[in-house]
């Protein structure tokens, strides 16, 4: 029995999922690796599922493997898939394109943010319906970074150290109306690695709203131990 979407709510969301997922190490697409022996892409798409804001659901799969994602979420939830692009960006474009024109707010949702909960997912949504046209969820940063440029032997330098205390590590789903995202993609030029930042260079105001550790990035092989101990502490 597939769950349905909330045929009333005012969110599509569109889920980059045609990464290579190079930095996790040998094993093919990112989306499709097994955590606790399911595809990261099939966690992240349930607890978008269970989000009642969301109406729509575009998946940008990579492209050899259209057919296999339609059928793995098949009994996940109602989806539409697409094949995606080879950068980020582009498969964000390629997924906005299937989003109805009524649908009035659209998130963007890595699928490697597997264990996003769906409590983020409406926080963001909502800051955007309260009038917000761009929402990012941000967490605060830990480390100390510093701006380094090449040294003499090959080696780097450091530049400087920025303030730590104006510095956000941004997260997914990203929120935008309708309209703000797809005039932010058709003036687009240099790919970005979020699409925050296309808005930001239109000029429009983006807006934070708290983060969740739940919404890791599962990015290098550390990130898939740390995210099967937190699916067990739950
Ligand atoms: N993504 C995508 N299309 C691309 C590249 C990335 O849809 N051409 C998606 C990924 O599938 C992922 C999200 O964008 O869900 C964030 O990208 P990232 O974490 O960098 O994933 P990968 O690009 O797969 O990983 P890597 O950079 O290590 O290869
Ligand atoms: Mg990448």
């Amino acid at each position: 029995v597939t769950p349905q979407l909330n045929a009333r709510g005012d969110v599509a969301v569109l889920v980059p999922a045609a990464g290579a997922g190079l930095r996790l190490g040998p094993g093919g697409p990112k989306a499709l690796r097994l955590l606790a022996g399911e595809p990261l892409l099939v966690h992240a798409i349930r607890r978008v599922a269970a989000s009642p804001s969301v109406r729509t659901i575009v998946v940008a799969a990579p492209a050899a493997e259209v057919e296999a994602v339609r059928d793995l979420l098949a009994t996940v939830a109602p989806v539409t898939v697409v094949a995606g692009g080879a950068e980020r960006q582009e498969s964000v474009a390629l997924a906005l394109a299937a989003v109805p024109a009524d649908v009035p707010i659209v998130l963007v949702h890595d699928a490697a943010r597997a264990l996003t909960p769906p409590e983020l997912i409406e926080s963001v949504a909502a800051a955007v319906r309260a009038g917000h046209p761009a929402v990012i969820p941000v967490l605060p940063v830990v480390d100390t970074i510093k701006e380094v440029g090449p040294g003499g032997d090959g080696s780097e330098t450091v530049l400087g150290t920025v303030d730590r205390a104006v510095l956000r590590s941004v997260q997914t789903p990203q929120g935008f109306r309708h309209d703000v995202l797809a005039a932010a993609h058709a003036s687009a030029s240099d790919p970005l690695t979020d699409d925050a930042g296309l808005v930001e260079k239109a000029g429009l105001p983006v807006t934070c709203v708290p983060g969740s550790d739940l919404a890791l990035k599962i990015t290098r092989p550390l990130d898939l131990v740390l995210a099967e101990a937190l699916l067990h502490l739950r």
